[in-house]
C-alpha cells in the first residue's frame, strides 16, 4: 500500500531530526551537529559538478592542505570526473589551542604545476592567515591559475583579503570539529560537522 503524502512527510522530518542527534559516544563533548553527513554529500556533487564545468579540458593539480582536508578531498576527487593530479602542501598553526598561532610549513609541493590550473582545497577559511602565505607560495611557481575551494568559510572571523571560489558551507562563528577539522588533533574522524561544548576547550 501506497503511504499517504502526509504520512511521508512525517517519516522524512522524523529521519531528518534523527540525522541532527548526536550519537550518544560523542554527546558530552559536542554539543549539535551543524551539518549532517547527507548534507555534506549532497554538497560535495554539487561542487565537484561545478569544478568539472570550469576545469573541462585543463590541466588540473589539486593540491591540498594537510591535516584537515582528509575526509574533504577523499570524498570531492572521488565525485570529481576530471583527470587530474594530487599533491599536498603541510601546513599547520601552532598556537593556543583555540586560537591560531605561528604558521609553519611541514611539507612542500612535489609536483610542477607551472603552466597548469590549480585547485586549491581547504577545510576551513577562517581568519584567511594560511591562504594569504600559501597563495603567494603557490603563484611564485607560475601556475595559469589558482582556485580556492573550502568546505567551510567563517566570513565574520577574516583577518586576511581572501575569498574562496567554491565554498561548501557558509557558517557562523562556531567551535566546529569533524569531517576533518580538528581541536588538539582530536575529533577529525567524525562523519559531521559539529559544535565543540566549550568545557571541552575551555578546560584545555
Ligand atoms: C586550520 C585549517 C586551515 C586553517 C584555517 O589548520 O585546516 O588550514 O586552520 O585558518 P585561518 O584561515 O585562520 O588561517 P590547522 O593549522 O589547524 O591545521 P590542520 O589542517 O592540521 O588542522
Amino acid at each position: 500500500m501506497l503511504s499517504s503524502p502526509c504520512l511521508v512527510s512525517v517519516k522524512s522530518k522524523i529521519k531528518n531530526s534523527k540525522l541532527k542527534i548526536v550519537p550518544p559516544r560523542w554527546r558530552s563533548e559536542i554539543e549539535k551537529i551543524l551539518i549532517t553527513e547527507e548534507q555534506i554529500a549532497r554538497r560535495v556533487k554539487t561542487l565537484a559538478r561545478a569544478m568539472e564545468k570550469d576545469f573541462r579540458g585543463r590541466d588540473l593539480v589539486v593540491v591540498s592542505l594537510l591535516n584537515g582536508t582528509v575526509m574533504f578531498l577523499a570524498d570531492l576527487i572521488r565525485h570529481l570526473n576530471l583527470p587530474l593530479r594530487l599533491d599536498f602542501i603541510g601546513v599547520s598553526s601552532y598556537g593556543s589551542g583555540t586560537e591560531p598561532g605561528e604558521l609553519v610549513f611541514t611539507k612542500e609541493l612535489r609536483l610542477d604545476v607551472r603552466g597548469r590550473d590549480v585547485l586549491l582545497i581547504d577545510d576551513i577559511l577562517d581568519t584567511g592567515k594560511t591562504m594569504s602565505r600559501v597563495l603567494p607560495k603557490i603563484r611564485a611557481l607560475q601556475p595559469r591559475r589558482v582556485k580556492i575551494c573550502v568546505l567551510l568559510d567563517k566570513p565574520s572571523r577574516r583577518v586576511e583579503k581572501i575569498r574562496a571560489d567554491y565554498v561548501g558551507f557558509t557558517i557562523p562563528d562556531l567551535f566546529v570539529v569533524g569531517y576533518g577539522l580538528d581541536f588538539a588533533e582530536r575529533y577529525r574522524n567524525l562523519p559531521f560537522v559539529g559544535v565543540l561544548r566549550p568545557h571541552v576547550y575551555q578546560n584545555f
